[in-house]
């Protein structure tokens, strides 16, 4: 059963010169942002970007060409798709609806528009192929490992398993014309043809519940294969498939076997004849190359005297390595990865190297990253170098590992003793500041040593800058944070014995992010992964994939994936996360009504508002009642919201009407409930936490006529109980920035952004964080749960940089950024921001400065958008746009509130108010 609206295929494609009108579309490469080859949707969207000097341009047309081959687009011959000349300003999803296309299928798409302003050229052709799109056009392509142990592995809490080194000498007859392979290499793997690796990304496969589904990645291999003697090399590491801790608690950690791979290369010839190269048993390995240990956890040991010079090269005698044997499939479906893979996305030089007592070396790289080192060494022969990871240090200057509980965070490199020595691991990454070096005969340099920075290959979307430096580093740091923790899938964080995919961190984290980062396709898959572990009764996880089991049930954590596609449909207009998951997210809602809805409240809380700042400076988990809001107000109050974004979601879907009144009644009815039992007389909820008042107010479930009254309270709560502190946790500091400001107290969400003192974002950076804690008391709590790279704190502190201080935030009504609200909140406390953000359309910026009598605004608007732009000043004589005066010159606009609100088309202003 194929998905068919699974997936965005973003071609984003830009045009070229142009002609018959003044409209100077500039060239831009076409850019692929998914893998482009090996598409699993039967009908891919296709999006363009117009890029122009000219303003206020809108697409009032366009038309696509598909073809099967470049030569036919190019001469219009469109046998796939034409779709004729359409009306519409829609320039990106726009659904593919062609010939129905097949597994393997090449198509060459161009795109022309017409706008207000003329009408473009073909743009430049881009490409994508399809994947493998059923079970049986996997052509019986057969699973191959060795399901043994050799000498010095290990089953155990601390997993040990060399590395498979595996080769295949294939023999081409004739000139190849075309090549492809399809790769599935369980859990990590390198692939080289010819000794020559293939593609630059790493920890490939992006991470599944590999019982559900399994990613195949698709390379295009002609220009490696030549005729004659070849040879397909594969190096398979365990990743999550050979669990890191194997026998420690099964019940909990799911293990998925001894790693295996399953390849298909399809060979053209240039006689036209074809042929298919499937893995089998004649295929040989060795467990006994270099890598003799690699474990996520632990670390990867490499024994350079064990390399085998040209064993995936064809020059070679592989008769005494093993065959492999057929395996057992993993199980899960096979389906291409639309993500794009990690990669080495950036190097960090180290900036200090100290010398213990112990005769070892501490070097700091002066950030805390997330990726691995690079060594570079001389020595003998059985010369062995350690590197051990950690975030910060002890007083006296030991590495602090304590937080990293069992990880054992371990790099260890054997030399051979044959001049310099390079070498880097392939299948553990490690979260780190500081790293522990031993085994240097005389006191190493910086030079020995380059740091890595792994994550997955997406592009960095936004930038913010502001007068505020505390608020800037915390940018910075969070930006880290994010990218360090990207890894396939989010997770929780990069260095201690859990790094999972815990839902609740990034139900708002993940709106946050996606300012930072095209997340699009991650988040996409990650929503995938939570429907993949979906039980039968429809219980989701706690974390997804669900590597540990944990179906606790709640509704805050679980949320996330209402929440999450609810991101992706207001930031990418991606209403297609609704269409594939809307059945899955209901029957959730469904099982929990079902489950655990009495007298129209949901008691079922697992984490509560996990987090807050506890009453002493040692504790992890506070106990202090006063601290605490009671799990039935945030479960209740969340499932509220929820109902209302299904509500939402319904709509959007053409859903059955019944669900839509379904909705709406259960809200009301919760809603009656919850201000029955929990709003009290003086107007505050429960037992007056600011998680207990911001979310009723947040949601919308505060009655009219004492919405007010429940804010002053909030914010006499903030700023003179907590004495304009943090008091939330992750739940309430989701939704904290945004409703002081959206109610009028930008000024207190700017004293809690900018605060540096205990505790605040400001007081991490204060003390020397480079990343977000895990604890808003992270530098002296208990380490047993104290991570120093954990970005759920963030809550919706980079929603409010960019939508309340930048003021780029997409409309609700024309989501994907079509349509742009511009509403800074110039009197919270900034006196300039400069901020980006690449949308779908192209690049949004805002820009502004004030000084007493004077504001000056720089804004970007894309083509093919427009933004409602919020003066401030009810005075029009007093505005001025690109030098016009606002009351004179052509410009729209009207009064709202205390503001001018203009809307402007696309084009870039300078707006000056006196
Ligand atoms: C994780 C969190 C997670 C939490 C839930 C922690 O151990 O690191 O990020 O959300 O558990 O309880």
């Amino acid at each position: 059963m194929k998905k068919i609206f699974q997936y965005v295929v973003l071609l984003l494609c830009s045009f070229s010169a142009m002609a018959q009108s003044d409209i100077k579309l500039h060239h831009l490469q076409c850019e692929m942002l998914t893998n482009p080859l090996g598409i699993d949707v039967l009908q891919p969207r296709l999006s363009w970007q117009i890029i122009t000097n000219e303003t206020e341009v809108e697409q009032t047309q366009y038309q696509v060409l598909v073809a099967s081959s470049a030569e036919k687009l190019k001469n219009n011959h469109a046998d796939l798709w034409d779709s004729g000349k359409v009306s519409s300003n829609a320039s990106i999803n726009i659904t593919y609806s062609g010939k129905k296309l097949d597994s393997k299928d090449e198509a060459y798409w161009k795109v022309k528009v017409w706008t207000n302003k003329g009408e473009t050229e073909w743009s430049d052709t881009a490409h994508w192929s399809m994947g493998i799109l059923t079970y049986a056009d996997w052509k019986s392509t057969r699973w191959i490992g060795y399901n043994q142990l050799f000498p010095g592995d290990s089953v155990s809490q601390f997993s040990k398993l060399s590395a498979r080194y595996i080769r295949k000498q294939i023999d081409l007859k004739k000139n190849v014309k075309k090549a492809k392979v399809y790769l599935m290499g369980m859990g990590l793997y390198e692939f080289y043809i010819n000794g020559e690796k293939i593609g630059n990304q790493v920890l490939a496969p992006v991470p599944t519940d590999y019982t559900k589904n399994v990613k195949y990645n698709v390379f295009d291999v002609t220009s490696q294969l030549k005729q004659g003697e070849n040879v397909l090399g594969t190096i398979l590491g365990n990743g999550r498939f050979f669990a890191m801790r194997q026998e420690y608690k099964p019940y909990k950690i799911k293990s998925f076997g001894f790693p295996k791979m399953a390849l298909q290369l399809d060979v053209e010839y240039e006689d036209s004849t074809s042929e298919t190269i499937k893995t089998d048993e004649t295929w040989k390995f060795t467990p006994n190359g270099p890598i003799r240990a690699n474990n996520e956890y632990d670390g990867e040991v490499y024994d350079a005297r064990n390399e085998i010079p040209n064993w995936n090269t064809n020059n070679f005698d592989d008769s005494n390595w093993l065959n492999l044997t057929w395996v057992e499939e993993p199980g899960g479906f096979p389906e291409a990865q639309m993500t794009p893979n990690m990669k080495v996305m950036g190097e960090v030089k180290p900036i200090s190297i100290t010398a213990t007592k112990n005769g070892t070396y501490i070097l700091d790289m002066g950030q805390n990253m997330v990726g691995w080192l690079q060594l570079k060494v001389k020595g003998n022969r059985g010369d062995t170098i350690t590197m051990k990871f950690a975030e910060s240090l002890k007083a006296d200057g030991a590495l602090y590992i304590a937080n990293l509980r069992d990880a054992r965070v371990t790099d260890t490199y054997i030399l051979k003793g044959e001049g310099e020595e390079i070498w880097e691991p392939k299948f553990v990454y490690h979260g780190f500041r500081f790293v522990e070096i031993s085994g240097f005969k005389t006191k190493p340099t910086l030079d020995n040593f380059l740091g890595k920075v792994v994550y997955d290959d997406m592009e960095t979307t936004g930038t913010f800058d502001c007068s505020n430096p505390t608020m800037n580093q915390i940018f910075k740091n969070a930006y880290w944070g994010i990218r360090g923790n990207y890894k396939g899938m989010p997770i929780d964080c990069p260095q201690r014995n859990e790094r999972q995919p815990w839902l609740g961190d990034r139900t708002t984290g993940a709106y946050g992010e996606s300012f930072l980062f095209d997340n699009q396709t991650l988040y996409a898959k990650w929503l995938d992964d939570i429907k993949f572990s979906q039980t039968l009764d429809g219980g989701i996880p706690d974390v997804a994939p669900a590597f540990w089991r944990y179906y606790g049930d709640g509704v805050t954590w679980q949320g996330a994936y209402i929440k999450v596609a609810d991101m992706l449909y207001k930031q990418f207009a991606d209403e297609s996360v609704i269409k594939n998951h809307y059945p899955y997210m209901k029957k959730w809602m469904d099982y929990m009504e079902a489950n655990y809805l009495k007298n129209d409240l949901i008691a079922k809380d697992k984490y509560g508002d996990w987090c807050v700042p506890p009453e002493s400076l040692e504790i992890i988990r506070s106990q202090d009642p006063t601290r605490l809001t009671d799990g039935e107000v945030l479960s209740s109050a969340f499932y509220y919201h929820l109902l209302q974004t299904m509500k939402k979601f319904a709509t959007i879907m053409g859903a059955d009407k019944n669900d839509i009144v379904h909705f709406d009644d259960l809200s009301k009815r919760i809603k009656t409930a919850f201000n029955k039992k929990y709003l009290n007389k003086n107007n505050t909820y429960a037992n007056n936490t600011v998680t207990a008042n911001v979310l009723p107010l947040a949601f919308g479930m505060v009655p009219d006529d004492l919405k007010n009254e429940v804010f002053k309270n909030l914010t006499h709560e903030v700023e003179v109980v907590k004495n304009g502190h943090i008091s939330t946790g992750v739940v309430g500091t989701q939704f904290l920035m945004r409703t002081l400001t959206e109610n009028g107290r930008g000024d207190l969400a700017f004293k809690l952004a900018s605060n540096k003192t205990y505790p605040s974002w400001g007081y991490m950076v204060e003390n020397g964080a480079t990343t977000i804690w895990e604890l808003w008391n992270g530098n002296t709590a208990d380490p047993e749960m104290n991570s120093q790279n954990h970005v759920m704190l963030l809550g919706d502190l980079l929603v409010w940089y960019y939508e309340n201080m930048a003021g780029i935030k997409s409309s609700e009504a024309d989501p994907g950024f079509k349509q742009i609200i511009m509403k800074p909140d110039f009197e919270a406390g900034l006196s300039y921001v400069n901020a980006s953000y690449k949308s779908s359309y192209g690049l949004i910026k805002s820009h502004w400065k004030k000084s007493k009598n004077h504001l000056e605004w720089h804004i970007t608007i894309p083509a093919n958008t427009s933004a409602l732009v919020y003066v401030p000043t009810t005075n029009p004589s007093k505005v001025s746009i690109n030098k016009d005066r606002l009351d004179k010159g052509s410009k729209n606009y009207r009064t709202e509130a205390n503001k001018l609100v203009l809307e402007l088309k696309s084009g870039t202003y300078s707006i000056h108010v006196n």
